[in-house]
């Protein structure tokens, strides 16, 4: 394993799939990354078209909401986690959907049952595979924080163990790791919105961008490390839009210029140039225009239940078992 991987690295193989996805759409590959670790015989409709609500409760202090912010972005951004999960595409999100359990998580070769995994694999850890095959339920952590088995105290090393030894990524930004913990401490049950799901939309996935986006201007001057990596979740949610519009060049084409104007703010912020927030400032108001083209698209895009049952029939190959 390289462990000298660099994340500028990772984040140009994420845009070259990204660019392979279009260029190789004839092939059998899933048009979604993340039906590459579902059961055969789920029901795509539900698991792609909706997802789970949130449980989670942003505090009215500014330096904790921050934190949170942080954690909520950092939780969604498979670059945190190295190694083979981070190239799959596999953020805490993959199996924490909303930061609850994922009853449709199935990996192959690291998952029993739906909605298990076994996060002590070799397949994603040189260090801490045991080389036995114990999958284990994904838990909710929204859940009543006495069903847990981790004390909010011990939540950052948890977490930190999860990520370095489990998972082979880089020691995270200690705001990282804190606004990891923090975000969890954040969901409870009592937090749950009526409904437990809800449509799966461009606009949430921008939105999370933004909020991603508005937490890098937070700390774009104090802590680059940070905001580097805020920067790399709000573009890991860019490519989740872009794989469902693979067919619609004009928003593919807006996309990818959304991305590189990231991937040059990124640049940025490392170098430390003092202009870098307000770029950022400046992505957000423009993302506007881009979020109404996404809109003009959606009918025919894969966040459409139709156009995704129509997509998956024929492109999925037949069920094996
Ligand atoms: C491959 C799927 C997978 C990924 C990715 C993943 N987890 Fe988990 N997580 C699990 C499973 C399975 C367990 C239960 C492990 C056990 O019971 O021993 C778990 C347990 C936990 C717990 C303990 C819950 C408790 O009972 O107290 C926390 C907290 C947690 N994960 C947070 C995270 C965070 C943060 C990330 C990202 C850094 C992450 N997970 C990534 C599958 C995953």
């Amino acid at each position: 394993m390289d462990r000298r991987r660099r994340p500028a690295r990772l984040l140009a193989g994420v845009a070259l799939a990204a660019l392979g996805g279009l260029a190789l759409a004839a092939d059998t590959r899933p048009p979604l990354r993340a039906m590459s670790w579902i059961p055969h015989d789920a029901d795509l409709v539900r698991v792609f078209a909706t997802q789970p609500t949130e449980c989670l409760t942003v505090p009215t202090d500014p330096a904790a909401a921050r934190s949170i912010e942080i954690g909520r972005a950092a939780f969604r951004t498979p670059v945190l986690l190295g190694g083979q999960a981070a190239r799959a595409g596999l953020s805490c999100e993959s199996c924490h959907r909303s930061g609850r359990g994922n009853p449709d998580f199935q990996f192959p070769g690291a998952s029993g049952a739906p909605g298990t995994a076994d996060v002590t694999l070799s397949l994603f850890s040189s260090r801490r595979g045991n080389g036995v095959h114990d999958p284990k339920p994904i838990p909710d952590l929204s859940g009543p924080r006495d069903r847990l088995k981790v004390a909010s105290a011990g939540l950052p090393d948890f977490i930190h163990g999860l990520i370095v030894e489990e998972f082979d990524g880089h020691a995270p930004p200690p705001a990282v790791l804190a606004g990891l913990a923090d975000y969890v401490r954040a969901l409870s049950p009592a937090a749950c919105p009526k409904a437990a799901r809800e449509p799966t939309t461009p606009r949430q996935l921008l939105d999370d961008a933004r909020r991603a986006l508005t937490a890098a201007e937070a700390v774009a001057h104090d802590d680059r490390p940070t905001a580097v990596l805020m920067i790399a979740a709000a573009r890991a949610r860019l490519f989740l839009i872009d794989e469902r519009y693979a067919a619609q060049p004009r928003q593919i084409a807006r996309l990818r210029a959304a991305d590189a104007d990231l991937a040059a703010l990124q640049t940025q912020v490392r170098d430390g140039r003092p202009d870098a927030a307000r770029g950022l400032a400046r992505w957000r108001a423009a993302s506007a225009d881009l979020e109404a083209a996404l809109g003009a698209g959606r009918g025919a895009s894969l966040f459409d239940p139709r156009a995704l049952r129509r997509a998956t029939n024929r492109r999925l190959p037949p069920k094996t078992s």
